[in-house]
């Protein structure tokens, strides 16, 4: 597990299936896996043909050499090249009418029920997941244009929330520096491996999730996030150093490094080069320093009301950061700047005292709603854990105490930590955790357990509302700002309106 950063099952399977083993599957897994299996397949001859395309492209070519690549690199990371038409796939797809290239995101399917590549004339990054297999594309147009990455969308292979850029490519070098350098782009993790900088990943055109956060600190004991230092950098960081708090232990550290305003780590490390890029990666802002360093900044600490304020906006944060003895410390610090004991902000941030060494009371938070969508699912799920794997984790609201159940759920049935064999042992499993009591007090309201068809269909139509509902979401708020929208944004709003006309799917009766 730890070679290869990957969770149980994974490592099982693939000691497994080198030794030419096959590892007995519950039915539903495996039925689960067999439907991936030819997505899989498709996407890695989607990547070998672009691949190939690449080689009889001077413009893409001349584009790569331009920002700076080398064959060797290219290679690396298999880049390749989406050609210009409409059907360039048909040349490895004979059968171009397979709705499995469509599930893949790799061909779209217009409103005239006109079939086309999703990906034209770019330069292709293949993003991969932790075994090496084709999960998704971006796709970056040559030279100017919009949008200037086009990605796969969410498929049954590819999550958005969890995967991250390069990780693959990048396992031996964050295993050899114990560090993980968390950027933006795609051609930020490209350009510094290009320049011997080989331990960056990037998340994926989205903010950094707890779930990501996890990923890393499981393969490196550091993680450097480094953004730009605009405005735009500094929110990213400060969404990144969030999702840190809940993830941190005393020996795992995070911190930050903002570049100037006019760089990003490929601009950067050219300009300046591997060594200084490396010497700042050495040496980041603390979560510690940069958390401080915000909330100060928000506040008046000349007055007894800005002071007041400084340890009331502090007091969340403490709450999540899940590494006592750091906790300690950033305690202590906030006490100085507020002017207050150690001991008075523990009692206002309702932190027991460390010294009695005994676990974080409970947090104060939200109470479970029984009538959320959220609530239904986490029923449904301790019935049935095994589906928790196919939940849309990015739609579920994680300000729901249920929400972070399941996500805490699905997160240990991905890493295969979750011991099969009926709730007791799912309750064990989360005693002492900030779950414990939610899960118990569900205990006591459990649904029928006797009719699993019913159960089957109530999560279905969860999810399905879910996804409605995220979709609603998006349209209002790309409807508010109708007037300043981008092509891409205006494209999007069609398709999301399509969707919405469409309805979800009826899942009646439909096997997870
Ligand atoms: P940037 O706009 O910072 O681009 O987007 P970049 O990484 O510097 O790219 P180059 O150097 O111009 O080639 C950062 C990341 O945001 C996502 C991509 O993941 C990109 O790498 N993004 C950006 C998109 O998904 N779509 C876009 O249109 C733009
Ligand atoms: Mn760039």
């Amino acid at each position: 597990m730890q070679h290869a950063g990957i969770g149980f099952i994974e490592a099982v399977e693939d000691l497994a299936s080198s030794a030419g083993l096959t590892v007995p599957h519950e039915e539903r897994s495996r039925a689960e896996r067999a439907k991936k299996a030819p997505l899989t397949e498709i996407m890695g001859r989607a990547m070998m043909f672009y691949r190939e395309q690449l080689k009889t492209s001077p413009k893409a070519i001349d584009y790569l050499k331009g920002r700076g690549l080398t064959g060797e690199v290219a290679a690396k990371f298999g880049l390749g090249y989406a050609p210009d038409g409409w059907q360039g796939l048909q040349q490895v797809f004979p059968d171009y009418n397979d709705a499995a290239l469509v599930e893949c995101g790799l061909v779209i399917v217009n409103e005239q029920g006109r079939r086309y590549d999703r990906f034209r004339d770019r330069v292709m990054f293949p993003i991969l997941d932790q075994r090496g297999n084709v999960i998704g594309f971006g796709g970056r147009v040559i030279g100017q244009g919009e949008p200037k990455y086009l990605n796969s969308p969410e498929t049954p292979l590819f999550e958005k929330g969890r995967e991250l850029y390069g990780l693959t490519q990048a396992r031996q070098a964050i295993r050899d520096s114990d560090t993980v350098i968390v950027v933006e782009g795609y051609m930020d993790v490209v350009a510094l491996a290009q320049h011997g900088i080989g331990n960056a990943v990037a998340t994926l055109g989205t903010a950094c999730t707890p779930t990501h956060v996890q990923k890393l600190l499981r393969q490196a004991s550091k993680v450097v996030f480094c953004f730009d230092g605009d405005a735009a950098g500094r929110k990213a960081a400060w969404r990144a150093l969030e999702a840190s708090l809940e993830q941190l232990s005393d020996d795992k550290s995070a911190g930050f490094l903002f570049l100037p305003p006019e760089h990003d780590p490929d601009s950067f490390v050219r300009a300046e080069g591997a060594e200084t890029f490396t010497r700042l990666v050495a040496h980041p802002t603390t979560l510690t320093e940069f958390l401080l360093r915000e909330l100060k900044a928000g506040v008046d600490l000349a007055s007894a009301e800005g002071r007041a304020r400084l340890v009331h906006e502090a007091k969340p944060h403490l709450q999540k950061l899940a590494a006592p003895i750091l906790r300690v410390q950033l305690v202590k610090a906030v006490a100085e700047a507020a002017a207050l004991t150690q001991a008075e902000v523990e009692t206002q941030c309702d932190l027991k005292p460390a010294a009695r060494g005994r676990p974080a009371p409970p947090r104060t938070r939200q109470r479970p709603t029984p009538s959320s969508v959220e609530y239904k699912l986490l029923q449904i799920v301790l019935h049935k854990p095994e589906w928790a794997a196919r939940l849309p984790l990015e739609l579920i609201d994680r300000e729901r105490v249920e929400g972070e159940a399941l996500n805490a759920i699905a997160d240990a049935i991905e890493h295969g930590e979750l011991p099969a064999g009926g709730f007791g042992l799912l309750l064990e499993f989360f005693r002492n955790t900030p779950h414990e009591a939610l899960i118990a007090s569900i205990a006591s309201n459990m649904v029928d357990e006797a009719d699993f068809g019913t159960l089957e269909n109530v999560f279905n139509d969860s999810v399905a509302h879910l996804r409605q509902s995220a979709i609603t979401d998006e349209i209002k708020q790309l409807s508010a700002r109708a007037k300043d929208l981008t092509g891409e944004e205006r494209q999007r709003l069609a398709e999301l309106l399509a969707k919405k006309r469409q309805g979800p799917p009826s899942t009646a009766g439909t096997p997870i």
